[in-house]
């Protein structure tokens, strides 16, 4: 059998349950694959640093360029702009497949890497980067590739989603649910990111990128987080029937231009918003994610589970990771969506806030 060469990149609470599989499950990775992933090594910026997850001393490494220049498959959980961009742009030039959980550097960088990889013809998946363990990107990319998707949503960040729900469920106020996210470990330290809403809108770009075969940034995509949302505004929802969720909203749209002729494109938004109680999304409850597409011959689809954790968030990164080999083995091409349509980017003020 073959052998493909990994490198991991990181670490943390993903990259160590993602060297776990890959010593653990070796046997059952081989024979759904073809070849043999071998874990050529793990760079880290400190080798002796503690970690949860044991794992023999050797495998560790500071020297990550070295160990991508060695490999057949690369996977980035470094997570933060740099190193792992360059790092990323080093595997493409050597023709290394990537896999990568790194939202926060595809919303900024997603569309000048994804052209690298395409004129390199090397693969670049990202499965684990939206909605954790959800799988979302293939169904939309793959399995809807033949239908023409018309709306996205979803509830892809799991600590205002555990917010929201314990300010329904107990009437809190956003302060104190949030202590409680934090003391629960949903919050980060610095919860920002979460709770302003820039991670669903990372998420949200990369899903309406794929949802509409265009590229959106994290630029292009409108974005107000829920410090706003008051007990009273979630008591008020709950006595009309709705529930408050924080969505990243992808939809086509058609609205009148300034000349009153009919324009078409593309809302990508995040925002708290009105979803009735019986309404799938509105039955997400806790750290729990969900993405809710609409197709024209598919009709409407949900996608439940956990958006993020070690283990769900490895078990989306080890998907792409065998599909990767699996490609290698058989000798395939690249990515193959060339599909790209422009489409503009429409204003929110069209749009609902409820639905
Ligand atoms: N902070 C993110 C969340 C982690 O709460 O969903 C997963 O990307």
């Amino acid at each position: 059998t073959k052998t493909l060469k990994v490198a991991l990149l990181g670490a943390g609470n993903v990259g160590s349950q993602v060297a776990r599989i890959l010593l653990d499950d070796a046997d059952t990775l081989a024979a759904r694959t073809g070849a043999r992933l071998e874990l050529a090594g793990i760079a880290v910026r400190n080798v002796d640093a503690p970690r949860e997850v044991e794992l023999p001393r050797e495998l560790y490494t500071t020297d990550a360029s070295a160990l991508v220049r060695g490999a057949d498959i690369v996977i980035e959980l470094m997570g933060g702009l740099e190193p792992a961009r360059t790092l990323i742009l080093e595997a493409i030039e050597h023709g290394a497949t990537v896999v990568t959980g790194n939202k926060a550097l595809l919303a900024v960088d997603g569309p000048a890497l994804y052209e690298k990889a395409d004129a390199a013809g090397v693969q670049l998946s990202y499965e684990a980067a939206v909605a954790g363990a959800i799988p979302i990107l293939r169904p939309i990319t793959d399995s809807l590739a033949g239908d023409k998707i018309t709306r996205v949503m979803g509830i892809v960040n799991g600590t205002t989603n555990f917010i929201l729900d314990a300010m329904d469920s107990t009437g809190a106020e956003f302060s104190d649910a949030l202590a409680e996210a934090t003391r629960l470990g949903y919050a980060e330290a610095d919860p920002t990111a979460d709770i302003e809403g820039h991670d669903a809108a990372a998420k949200g770009a990369i899903l309406a990128s794929l949802a509409f075969h265009t590229r959106f940034a994290l630029e292009d995509v409108h974005c107000e987080g829920i410090t706003g949302v008051t007990a009273g505004d979630i008591a008020s929802a709950k006595e009309a029937g709705y529930v408050i969720k924080l969505l990243a909203i992808a939809e086509k749209i058609q609205k009148t231009d300034d000349a009153g002729l009919p324009t078409s494109g593309v809302s990508v938004r995040v925002h708290p918003t009105l979803i009735p109680r019986e309404h799938p999304l509105g039955a997400v409850r806790g750290a729990f994610n969900a993405v809710f597409v609409e197709a024209e011959n598919a009709g409407e689809l949900m996608f439940y589970g956990a958006g993020a954790g070690g283990s769900p968030t490895a078990s989306a990164i080890m998907g792409d990771v065998v599909s990767a080999a699996r490609r290698l083995v058989l000798g395939g091409p690249g990515r193959t969506d060339s599909t790209i349509e422009v489409l503009p980017v429409l204003p929110i003020k069209a749009v609902a806030t409820r639905y």
